[in-house]
C-alpha cells in the first residue's frame, strides 16, 4: 500500500498539514502527518537526534500504518528530512514533493545562527520565538496567529535539538541525479528563506521533476495557498499512480 506522508517544517508539528490531510483523505487511503520526535506532544529524545533519526521515525510511522511505500511531502526542514529518508529508506519512496526547501547544507554562518537559536530557546523558552513574526511567515500574512499557536506548543528542547540537527545535516546535492521517482518541487513566490531560485536549481538536478512556483505564497506555501498546494500534491499522486 502506498501512503501519503507529510513532513512538517521547523519549529512546527504535524498539525500544519491539517487542511491537506483533510482534503487528500478523500482520495488516498492512508494519509499520515506525524510530528517529528519531540514535536506535537511526542516524547523529546534523550540525546541529540539527527535528521537521520527523524527519517527513521518516519519509517516507523509507515510501519505502524502498515504502509510499505509513500509519496513523501516535505516542507523546508521536512524537505531536509525527506532527503535523509531517501538516503536511508529509498525503497519506500514512491514519489517526492520537495516544498520550500533546499538541497544545500548550511554554511558556517548558518550553523552559528542555528546554535544561537538553540541556546536562546534553551535559556528563555519557546516564547522567545513568539515575539514577532519570523521571516518564514509571509509579510502581511494572516497565518502568523495560527503559526504562533503551533510553535507555542512545542517544547524548547525539541526546537533546540531540531535546530542543531539541521545545522549538522549532509548536503543533498549529490543525491539529486540519482532520484528516479517522480518529483514535484513547489515553492512560494515570496519565499525569503528558500527563494524560488534554489528550487529551480534543485529541479534542474532531478530527472523527473516539475517545478511549481505558487503565487502569493511565502515559505509556508501550504498555509498561504492551500488550494494550489493541494493541486500540486494531487498531480504528483497521479503521476506516481500512472507509473504503477
Ligand atoms: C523550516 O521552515 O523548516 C526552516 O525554516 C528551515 C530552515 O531553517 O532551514
Amino acid at each position: 500500500m502506498t501512503a501519503l506522508l507529510f513532513v512538517h517544517a521547523f519549529p512546527l508539528d504535524g498539525s500544519m498539514w491539517e487542511l491537506q490531510v483533510a482534503a487528500l483523505r478523500e482520495e488516498v487511503d492512508t494519509v499520515l502527518a506525524p510530528s517529528l520526535p519531540g514535536f506535537g506532544g511526542t516524547p523529546v529524545p534523550a540525546g541529540q537526534p539527527s535528521l537521520d533519526d527523524y527519517a527513521d521515525a518516519l519509517a516507523g510511522s509507515l510501519d505502524a500504518a502498515k504502509a510499505e511505500r509513500a509519496v513523501v511531502v516535505g516542507l523546508s526542514m521536512g524537505g531536509y528530512v525527506a532527503f535523509a529518508f531517501w538516503r536511508r529508506h529509498r525503497a519506500r519512496v514512491a514519489g517526492l514533493l520537495l516544498a520550500d526547501t533546499r538541497a544545500e547544507a548550511d554554511d558556517e554562518p548558518a550553523r552559528e545562527r542555528r546554535a544561537k537559536l538553540a541556546d536562546l530557546v534553551r535559556e528563555r523558552g519557546t516564547r522567545a520565538l513568539l515575539l514577532q513574526p519570523p521571516p518564514w511567515v509571509r509579510d502581511g500574512s494572516e497565518q502568523w496567529g495560527r503559526v504562533r499557536q503551533i510553535v507555542g506548543r512545542q517544547p524548547a528542547e525539541a526546537i533546540a535539538q531540531a535546530s542543531l540537527a539541521m545545522a549538522a545535516r549532509q548536503d543533498a546535492r549529490e543525491l539529486l541525479a540519482g532520484i528516479d521517482v517522480p518529483v514535484a518541487v513547489v515553492v512560494g513566490s515570496d519565499d525569503r528563506i528558500t527563494p524560488p531560485q534554489m528550487s529551480r536549481t534543485m529541479t534542474d538536478g532531478i530527472r523527473e521533476a516539475t517545478l511549481t512556483v505558487v503565487p502569493r505564497a511565502g515559505h509556508l506555501a501550504n498555509l498561504d495557498a492551500p488550494d494550489d498546494f493541494g493541486r500540486a500534491v494531487r498531480d504528483l499522486v497521479r503521476r506516481v499512480g500512472g507509473q504503477g
